[in-house]
């Protein structure tokens, strides 16, 4: 069976060890489907270049049309010789046509341009799914974040309080990077869109075989310029690669917020029952599991990628066997998020917050101090004066175990004497409230609820477009 392939100037077929080493059915075996699309193609290439008469083309299609039958069916799928998809389909196709017209058909390509071009075509359609379900996701938090109105949250920074900010601008920071990445797909799609059929096996055909139309029937625009690039570069798969992996740091970001907002000592938000998980031993446990497999699966998704670089790093210009690691990373990536995405996204769409909570939060651990020295620049203090009159208010206010808002009038009058008269001193309570500090912050992309609801009709018009 193996000398079908190469058997001409062998006197024996593999050893069984390297069999076993070669064998890629067991995941290249989705490729099935592109592979015997890249057949037709390339059938109508023949016949086209008059390798194949009218009745042997049609003939052809007859046979690659029972032998898609077959595998949708599973009535044939990948045996124990088979070395990989395109091995198997050959021999699939013979069985049908016979030896005669199924041995034609490998004229003219090789594994190397039809593997090339099979996983570009495999992967523009996944792209597709998942940015769809990134799409989801990101709508899911925009609707949260519609819900959420003006409840004010702490914002942080190195995780201590810091400003008060709308918890819908917290969300929506959340969005934006979603959509890049959605936008970092298409943006790869205009490059993976050219198909390597047809470059042979390194070199081209010498067939007289047209690449371009066989690239159009295969959904491809253009046809690579250049076949050593086209069969051998598996940039294009890397940086498939990349976008998977930075999806799963961008959920994984938004996982550690929930799982910590999901605490006991936080108590910001609460899961849906459907998409949170029991113990087994302790019954009270209501466990974030969702978010804890979406951050420990960006370790997986960045692996992915990590390891596909490597192997990429220090190849030899042209086809080396060692590419045919590259779909197992992009594989796996693809299964991880399409599972992953509408869990994650069920989960955001559920999650319930406790407004209440929040926004009692929110301007405590001094988070208006920003806003005292801000009032006092608008009062004519040089900030490097306010910023340090101000943490002096910190500072007593701390002492006596308060917050700002505890001092007295003549706490403010004392701290700023000598920059502000008493009279206006007294006044720097009218920004010590959260609502004050959200709304001041009005400039393009702050969290002032007026932009805020800009920006999530902006977020909203670009997740429909896209
Ligand atoms: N299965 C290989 C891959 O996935 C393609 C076969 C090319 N083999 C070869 N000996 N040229 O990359």
């Amino acid at each position: 069976e193996h000398l079908a392939l190469w058997g001409g100037r062998f006197s024996s077929g593999p050893s069984p060890e390297l069999a076993l080493l070669s064998k890629s059915t067991q995941f290249d075996w989705r490729l099935a489907d592109d592979d015997i699309a890249g057949s037709r193609a390339h059938a109508r290439a023949l016949g086209r270049a008059g390798l194949l008469t009218p009745d042997e083309l049609q003939r052809m299609e007859n046979a690659l049309d029972e032998l898609q039958r077959r595998v949708d069916s599973g009535e044939f799928a990948p045996i124990e010789d088979d070395e990989d998809e395109a091995t198997a389909l050959e021999r699939g196709l013979i069985d049908i046509a016979g030896d005669e017209l199924g041995g034609k058909l490998r004229a003219g390509r090789s594994r190397n341009d039809q593997i090339a071009t099979l996983i570009r075509m495999w992967l523009r359609r996944h792209a597709r799914i998942v940015a769809k379900q990134v799409l989801a996701l990101a709508d899911a938090l925009c609707e949260q974040a519609k819900a959420a109105g003006r409840t004010v949250m702490p914002g942080r920074t190195h995780m201590q309080h810091a400003q008060p900010v709308l918890l819908a601008h917290q969300l929506m920071a959340h969005v934006w990077p979603l959509l890049r990445d959605v936008e970092r797909f298409i943006d790869w799609d205009s490059r993976v869109d050219a198909s390597p059929y047809g470059s042979g096996a390194l070199a081209g055909n010498t067939l007289g075989l047209e690449p371009t139309v066989v690239a159009r029937e295969l959904g491809f625009t253009k046809v690579t310029e250049n076949s050593i690039d086209g069969t051998s570069s598996r940039d294009l798969v890397a940086e498939y690669s990349f976008v998977a992996a930075m999806i799963g740091v961008d959920i994984s970001r938004l996982s550690e917020e929930i799982i910590i907002w999901n605490t006991q000592e936080f108590g910001f938000v609460t899961l849906d029952d459907a998409y949170s998980t029991g113990s087994s031993i302790m019954p009270q446990k209501k466990n974030p599991d969702i978010a804890e497999l979406a951050r420990g699966k960006a370790g997986r998704l960045i692996g992915d990628l990590t390891g596909l670089l490597a192997t990429l790093k220090g190849l030899p210009t042209a086809y080396a066997r060692d590419l045919q690691e590259d779909k197992e990373a992009v594989f796996d990536q693809t299964d991880t998020l399409e599972v992953l995405l509408p869990a994650f996204t069920g989960m955001v769409r559920t999650m319930r917050f406790n407004a209440e909570r929040l926004e009692q939060e929110a301007p405590t651990g001094f988070a208006l101090a920003t806003d005292i020295a801000e009032w006092l620049v608008k009062n004519g203090v040089p900030f490097r004066h306010a910023h340090e009159l101000s943490g002096a208010c910190v500072k007593l206010a701390e002492s006596r175990g308060e917050e700002l808002w505890d001092l007295s009038d003549d706490d403010f009058i004392e701290i700023f004497r000598g920059f502000v008269a008493p009279e206006q001193a007294v006044k720097v309570r009218e920004v010590l409230s959260t609502e004050g500090s959200v709304s001041a912050r009005a400039g393009k992309g702050g969290t002032a609820p007026t932009r805020v609801r800009e920006q999530i009709m902006s977020a909203k018009s670009q997740i429909e477009r896209l």
